[in-house]
């Protein structure tokens, strides 16, 4: 496996592969990798023949009061990671390689990324959008994987995809949780002993929500109460959101139809976590 900071290393690797006919498989992270991201380059790795993993710190999808300087970062466990998952390329760019000082060129789209995460972070899935747009310039993958975890994110890179007509299949993958069910990020290493006992409130509310939606309930207002009552009776948890939405165009919605997607962020202590469920009611209808 290598490891280089150069996009044109990047790109001559690449081409390289492209050359010989091979396939590439490109998974985008933020580095400080866990099971969640492993899950997703091992999928990358069976779907494709070459898989990449960027592993940047993206300055531009944090607001001025988030953890940019305190965001987890080791490198040394990302390539012990992705050496083991089997990815053949780590691109691992400081700040100047991706941004020169006068950049001024952004992605963004825009109603998708307006509601949920986008009310109390209003720059954040523009820097998003902008810095996948520039990977995948970089890369230039057949496919890209994403997790669930990140419900908003995963509709906001399909719908600039489809949008700027960018020839690569964006694949979701499954959250991946703890055995507890706490849903896995590399923001989980902020909490001491007594947050993360407390953090299980998030997943106790998502699996209530989606029984209750599997058992027939629709109403928005009747699921979403419930699923604030658990998270209200943990003293450290406070709650930014608590909401249904279509899973596509992440629009609030009062009855669950279709692809609903149920998210929740909430603080526990200054951390804060999210997770969410999608059902399909199609299929749920139907059977
Ligand atoms: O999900 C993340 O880790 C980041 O938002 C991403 C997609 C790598 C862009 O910086």
């Amino acid at each position: 496996m290598e490891i280089t900071g150069s996009i044109q290393n990047v790109r001559e690797t690449v081409k390289k592969w492209r050359q010989q006919g091979l396939s590439v498989g490109f998974v985008p992270t933020m580095g400080y990798l866990h099971e969640g991201h492993k899950s997703l380059i091992v999928k990358a790795v069976s779907d494709n023949d070459k898989v990449v993993v960027s592993d940047f710190v993206n300055p531009i999808q944090f607001g001025a009061n988030e953890d940019l300087s305190t965001y987890p970062r080791d490198i040394e466990l990302d390539k012990k990671l992705c050496e083991a998952a089997g990815a053949d390329l780590i691109f691992h760019p400081q700040p100047d390689e991706m941004y020169a000082s006068d950049f001024s060129t952004y992605v963004e789209a825009q109603n998708v990324s307006r509601e949920l995460c986008g009310r109390t972070r209003p720059t954040h899935f523009r820097g998003v959008c902008t810095v996948v747009c520039k990977l995948f310039h970089i890369v230039m993958p057949d496919r890209a994987y994403f997790g669930q975890k990140d419900a908003q994110q995963l509709a906001v890179i399909r719908r600039m995809v489809r949008d700027l007509n960018m020839d690569i299949e964006i694949v979701g993958c499954p959250i991946v949780r703890e055995a507890d069910g706490l849903a896995k990020s590399s923001r989980n290493t902020y909490l001491n002993e007594e947050e993360r006992k407390a953090a299980l409130a998030l997943s106790k509310a998502i699996f209530y929500g989606e029984e209750m939606i599997r058992n027939g309930e629709r109403k928005a207002k009747v699921v979403l109460a419930a699923m604030r009552s658990i998270i209200e009776e943990e003293p450290l948890a406070k709650i930014d959101y608590v909401e249904m939405t279509d899973a596509d165009s992440i629009e609030p919605i009062e009855t669950a139809q279709g692809r609903t997607l149920t998210a929740i962020a909430v603080y526990i202590g200054k951390t804060r976590l999210i997770d969410n469920f999608i059902v399909d009611l199609r299929e749920v209808d139907q059977s």
